[in-house]
């Protein structure tokens, strides 16, 4: 299965893959298609079942996610890549690392944690999954924005909102589930950290409300090679809510791995 993606840039330039939160798709990017598109070149697939991917085959399990990231690569022809990941994006890289740490050129890791769920969290994502595949994605579309983005977004930034709450009103409900199901299952990632020998940049919205400030500072505390920047007036999605100062933190650090 090729996966749906954006890309900006060409095959001439160093590749960065960007996966995206849960439970958008691949337009949480935009800004990064653009604005990184003169520095690299940018991809940013569906991950499966979202923003027009096909649904996953296997078990709803990280390690299918990354399997279908390997084929993605595959069939594009790219060996060696950055990744970004937002959120269960950043979930999946860990997985990656671990299967395939010979595919990472680098690892920029946005809002999101090492550390595997909690047993009610745990809960909670199989509640979710059965509620969607009932009623489909209407409450999370209703409810969801409002833990995504921050509070400055939610103020300031209503169209936001509104772009957020549509990716999840159109997303699968069987991709949801799926992504939550998996998300439960997914392994702790704090003892992967020593072992990730690539250049690692960590991003966190101020204002991130799931994956706050101190998830990043244990990722940049475990990783031997790691730089934490903090973007003020961002939420979960910093990528998506404060683009510019994202983009040139990004361009800097693979300024430094591309040299
Ligand atoms: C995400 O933004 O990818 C999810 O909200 C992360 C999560 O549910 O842990």
């Amino acid at each position: 299965m090729m996966l749906s993606y954006l890309e900006a840039g060409n095959r001439t330039q160093p590749p960065l893959i960007l996966i995206h939160a849960f439970p958008v798709h691949q337009s949480m990017w935009k800004h990064q298609l653009e604005g990184l598109k003169e520095h690299v070149w940018v991809i940013a697939p569906g991950t499966p079942g979202f923003g027009g991917s096909a649904l996953l085959d296997g078990e709803a399990r990280m390690e299918n996610y990354v399997a279908e990231i390997l084929h993605f690569m595959d069939e594009l022809g790219v060996e060696q890549a950055a990744f970004a990941g937002c959120s269960m994006g950043g979930y999946i890289l860990f997985e990656l690392w671990r299967r395939a740490s010979h595919r990472v050129r680098a690892l920029i890791f946005c809002d999101t944690r090492a550390e595997a769920d909690s047993p009610e969290a745990r809960d909670n994502r199989f509640k979710v999954a059965d509620q969607v595949r009932n009623e489909g994605t209407g409450s999370l579309a209703d409810g969801m924005p409002a833990k995504l983005l921050g509070t400055t977004t939610q103020q300031q930034n209503p169209q936001l909102v509104e772009e957020i709450a549509a990716m999840i009103r159109e997303a699968d409900p069987e991709a949801v589930a799926r992504g939550q199901t998996a998300m439960a299952r997914r392994s702790e990632s704090v003892s992967t950290l020593p072992a990730i020998s690539a250049p690692v940049l960590v991003i966190v919205g101020e204002e991130d409300a799931i994956t706050p400030p101190d998830a990043a500072r244990t990722i940049v505390s475990g990783v031997p090679n790691a730089r934490l920047e903090m973007i003020e007036k961002a939420g979960h999605l910093s990528p998506f809510e404060q683009p510019e100062a994202v983009n040139r933190f990004i361009v800097t650090f693979l300024a430094a791995v591309f040299e």
